[in-house]
Parts: structure tokens; C-alpha cells; sequence
């Protein structure tokens, strides 16, 4: 059994150790060129609860193994989704100055450096995936497997594909089936992958893969319906970025379409769900059904 205690030490020990490779990995800024790493270690630091890259090590550590083999794996995970932030801050995108608890990227430099440090943490991602010391710890064929698998949660058919549709959606009549649609592909798809990553990379078989995409798809849901949420409950200094941003932008939000009440009943169904799909691991999923209740109260 784990309690809320144990979660919160367990993240805060796994955001430290994130945060360290990501340090490593991130080239000095100096001489030509500096300015955009300096633009991608400003958003990368401070306030990210680094969610994606310790989802990664909770599906390795499943395994029973100890899942430090594979924090530059992980690590990439985090470059795509601050990339992703900073492009969706753009005024073009959300149009919001605040992130992390500070002016966004391109507020606290320009445009073309926010869209050229989104880029960059793009293509860190994948020199941290691909990576040689993963060799010595991992199946170079379930390596590939992973990194396929996040190229497509990422891209068309995922993450790019939802923002895509989040922005063609604002301040239109949306329908149910669009709006899961959309929260699927912007935040569902790299969420599952970062789980599913960390399982392939430990060897984990069929069939608790499957379990755990089920339970990965459930969770990246849930946490989307939070996110919508708090743009309209949470509080401003803990949140770290503007409230009502998506009222503004008349964005099709779970709130904004079921109404604030029902939308917190439906991550609340999701939830159980959640739990019930980790039966299966007994024990092993301890942190993992913690991080379910952390996520459906989570106040950031
Ligand atoms: C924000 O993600 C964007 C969404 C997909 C809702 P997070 O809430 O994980 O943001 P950080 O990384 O902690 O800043
Ligand atoms: C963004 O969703 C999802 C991404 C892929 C970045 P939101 O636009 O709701 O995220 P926030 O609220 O700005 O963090
Ligand atoms: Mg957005
Ligand atoms: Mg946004
Ligand atoms: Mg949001």
C-alpha cells in the first residue's frame, strides 16, 4: 500500500532526478547560437511537475528494475512537452503570457526564439531517445519500438494532430465526439506513450501492455477534463498560468460543454476506471493508483 505521503516523496525524488539529466543534456549556452538554448533552459526549469518523464519510469519500474538506466530516455519526454507549451503559448496558438509560474517563452523573448527553442527541445528529445548509453541497459529492438511510438503520439496522428484541432474548434458549436477527439490527440496520446514507453523499454509483455495503455489513455483523459477545469476553479498563483484563458479563447473544454459539475463527475467516472484497469498489477501498481487520486484533485 501507498499513501499520498509516499506519492508525493516518490515524485518530488523523480522530478530531482529528471531535472538533473535534463541539465546534463541541455548544451551550454555560449558563444553563437546561445540564445535559443538560453530561451529552452528558461522554459524547461521551474514549475513543471515533469509528469510524462515519471510516468516513463513508473512503467520501467514495473518491471522490477531500477528505472535510473533510463532517465535520459525519459528525460526526452519532457523536451516534447515543454516544446509543445511554448508553441501552444504562441499568440498564433493560446496567446497566453504566463507559464510556470512566469512569462511565457516568447514574452520573455520574441516569437521566432519561443518557435526555434520548441525545435530544439524537439530534436533533444531525440538525441536523448536515441541515446547510446540505453544500449548497454535496453533491447535495441524494444528501443525502437518505444521511440515509434512516441514519434507517433507526438505527431499527426497525436499531439500535433489534437492542437491542430483544438485551434480549428474555438468559438465553435463542438459535439461530445469532437471534444474527446481532441483531448485524445493533444494530451491522451503522449501521456499513454510515456507509460507504454517506459513498459516496452522493460520488456513487459502483451498483454500488461495492453492494461496499461488502457489505463494510460484513462489517466491522459482525466488529466485533460482537470486541466479544463482548473482553467475555470484553480488558483492563478498555484496553477502557474492565466485562469480562464480558455473561456477567452471560447475553446471546446469538457466545462464548456457539459458544464463544470457534470465535466468533474465524468474525471471522477475516469478515475474509477482507472483503478479498476490496474487490478491486474496488484501491489506493483501501489504509486500508480495514487497518482490517479492525485491527479483528479491535483491543484496544478
Ligand atoms: C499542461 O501540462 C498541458 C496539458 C497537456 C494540459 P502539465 O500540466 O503537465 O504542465 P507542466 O509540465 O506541469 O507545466
Ligand atoms: C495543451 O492544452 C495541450 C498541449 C499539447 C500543449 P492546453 O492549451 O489546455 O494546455 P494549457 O492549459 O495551456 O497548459
Ligand atoms: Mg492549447
Ligand atoms: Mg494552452
Ligand atoms: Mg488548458
Amino acid at each position: 500500500m501507498a499513501n499520498l505521503q509516499d506519492l508525493k516523496a516518490y515524485l518530488e525524488e523523480k522530478k530531482n532526478k529528471i531535472d538533473e539529466t535534463l541539465k546534463k543534456i541541455l548544451p551550454i549556452s555560449k558563444g553563437y547560437g546561445r540564445r535559443v538554448i538560453e530561451a529552452a533552459h528558461y522554459s524547461l526549469f521551474n514549475g513543471g511537475k515533469r509528469l510524462r518523464p515519471i510516468l516513463c519510469l513508473m512503467g520501467y519500474e514495473l518491471s522490477g528494475e531500477n528505472s535510473d538506466e533510463i532517465l535520459i530516455f525519459a528525460a526526452g519526454l519532457e523536451c516534447i512537452h515543454t516544446y509543445s507549451l511554448i508553441h501552444d503559448d504562441l499568440p498564433c496558438m493560446d496567446d497566453d503570457d504566463f507559464r510556470r509560474g512566469k512569462p511565457s517563452c516568447h514574452k520573455a523573448f520574441d516569437e521566432a526564439t519561443a518557435i526555434l527553442a520548441g525545435d530544439g527541445l524537439q530534436a533533444l528529445a531525440y538525441e536523448c531517445f536515441t541515446h547510446k548509453e540505453l544500449l548497454k541497459k535496453v533491447n535495441p529492438v524494444n528501443l525502437l519500438k518505444a521511440i515509434n511510438l512516441i514519434s507517433k503520439a507526438s505527431g499527426f496522428k497525436g499531439m500535433v494532430g489534437g492542437q491542430m484541432e483544438d485551434l480549428l474548434a474555438e468559438g465553435k458549436k463542438g459535439s461530445a465526439r469532437r471534444l474527446k477527439w481532441i483531448h485524445e490527440h493533444k494530451t491522451m496520446a503522449l501521456i499513454e506513450a510515456s507509460l507504454v514507453s517506459g513498459a516496452i523499454l522493460a520488456d513487459l509483455n502483451k498483454s500488461e501492455i495492453k492494461t496499461l495503455s488502457k489505463f494510460g489513455q484513462n489517466l491522459g483523459l482525466l488529466f485533460q477534463i482537470t486541466d479544463d477545469l482548473l482553467d475555470i476553479l484553480g488558483d492563478e498563483n498555484l496553477l502557474g498560468k492565466p485562469l480562464r484563458s480558455d473561456l477567452k479563447k471560447k475553446k471546446l473544454t469538457y466545462p464548456a460543454l457539459f458544464g463544470v459539475e457534470k465535466a468533474r463527475s465524468l474525471a471522477e467516472d475516469l478515475a474509477k476506471t482507472s483503478l479498476e484497469t490496474l487490478t491486474t498489477f496488484g501491489e506493483r501498481a501501489a504509486l500508480l493508483k495514487e497518482l490517479i487520486i492525485f491527479i483528479l484533485n491535483r491543484v496544478n
